[in-house]
């Protein structure tokens, strides 16, 4: 059978793990996928730098708009980041007819109601595996897994550049500044870490899953949200000698005037899971009314993590692309037609 052709948008951490994981494990990817999957082309914003890619030679271009119209790509991956061009070219992706796979919650959590309606007018799907919790497969799990269920609650780590910066300040001794260079050349933090460090990215995180866990629309302007950055050294350690941990949460809860939508850090009695979940780790506990509780555990950030969430939705998205649309399993947070507004 023909090979599935993947246009690239973005070569960098993401996309460059992306490429790494196509190529190091492409023979069993192509068995599970039932083809081969093959990147064409990639979009980068500067033609000159070193890619250290192996394999087939690349298409590279400046302009993602020629890596979604070309008519040789059936899957276009948005690796790029930010909310500008990442926007433009994954709705003209859409348009083209192009199934789109993405982590880039920040343009989701801001455009995911556009983009998901686009896609739904189109028949095309819009998966985000790599959005949320790094490697964790948590969107396929509340998706499939926890599908028998009402979701009643949901919290978690799932910024890990700011889990990073509290365990080496805690273990370590090290100063918020030294911890948050190390999680930028480790390739954790976002292009702005403001977006890590003042809870905004655990926030378009937890907008996703909210979206997810409760069927409603993408309503990011209703979460509360509070980062890491008024937080001393001081803070760390006198948490520690009450026999606590201080964890960035990102906490969803059903409640009978709304859905509760909040960022925050948090003290954890240092016993418990969620304290001991250290470095760039992510983990998220699931409430569902059948099940009860359930736990995610996983690298939540960095380049091969990532990518193997990108991959295993190019997997998914090759499979079911062949289905009748009517018989996918969705990949959309939320039905379109219930876009009411939901009292938070
Ligand atoms: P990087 O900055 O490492 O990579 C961005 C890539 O996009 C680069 O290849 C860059 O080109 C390219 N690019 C940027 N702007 C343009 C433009 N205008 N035109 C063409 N190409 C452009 O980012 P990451 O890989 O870390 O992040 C990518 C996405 O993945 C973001 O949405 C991020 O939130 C998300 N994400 C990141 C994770 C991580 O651990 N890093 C984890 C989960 C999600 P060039 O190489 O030439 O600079
Ligand atoms: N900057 C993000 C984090 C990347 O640290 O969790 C993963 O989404």
């Amino acid at each position: 059978m023909k090979p599935i052709k993947v246009g690239l948008l973005g070569l960098g951490v993401v996309g460059g793990g992306t490429w790494k994981v196509l190529t190091a494990n492409a023979e069993e990817i192509a068995r599970r996928a039932g083809r081969r999957i093959e990147v064409a082309a990639a979009a980068v914003r500067d033609l000159d730098k070193a890619r250290h890619l192996v394999g087939d030679e690349v298409r590279l271009t400046r302009d993602g708009m020629d890596v979604v119209r070309d008519p040789e790509i059936d899957i276009v991956a948005e690796l790029i980041g930010g909310d500008t061009v990442a926007r433009e070219w994954v709705l003209e992706a859409i348009r083209q007819g192009k199934h789109v796979v993405t982590a880039n919650k920040a343009l989701l959590a801001k455009h995911g109601n556009e983009i998901f309606a686009e896609a739904h007018r189109r028949g095309v799907m819009v998966a985000f595996e790599a959005a949320v919790a790094g490697g964790i497969p948590i969107i396929k799990a509340m998706r499939e897994g926890l599908t028998a269920n009402r979701i009643q609650w949901l919290a978690g780590i799932i910024n890990g550049t700011t889990n990073f910066i509290l365990s080496e300040m805690r273990a370590r001794g090290l100063s918020f500044g030294e911890a948050l260079a190390d999680a930028q050349r480790l390739g954790y933090a976002e292009a702005d870490p403001t977006f890590d460090i003042e809870g905004v990215d655990a926030a378009h995180k937890l907008t996703l899953l909210a979206s997810l866990a409760f069927g409603i629309p993408v309503q990011f302007d209703k979460a509360h949200v509070e980062g890491i950055s008024g937080l001393a050294q001081e803070d760390i350690a006198h948490a520690e000698r009450l026999g606590y941990r201080i964890k960035l949460l990102g906490i969803t809860k059903r409640r009978p005037e709304g859905i509760e939508l909040r960022v925050h850090p948090t003290l954890i009695p240092a016993e418990r899971l969620l304290a001991n979940v250290e470095g760039a780790m992510n983990a998220v506990v699931v409430c569902g009314d059948m099940v009860g509780a359930t736990l995610y555990y996983g690298q939540g950030a960095g380049a091969l993590p990532t990518a193997s969430a990108v991959v295993a939705d190019l997997v998914d998205v090759t499979r079911l692309q062949a289905a009748d649309p009517e018989h996918r399993v969705p990949h959309l947070a939320f039905q379109p037609e219930s876009m009411a507004d939901t009292p938070i």
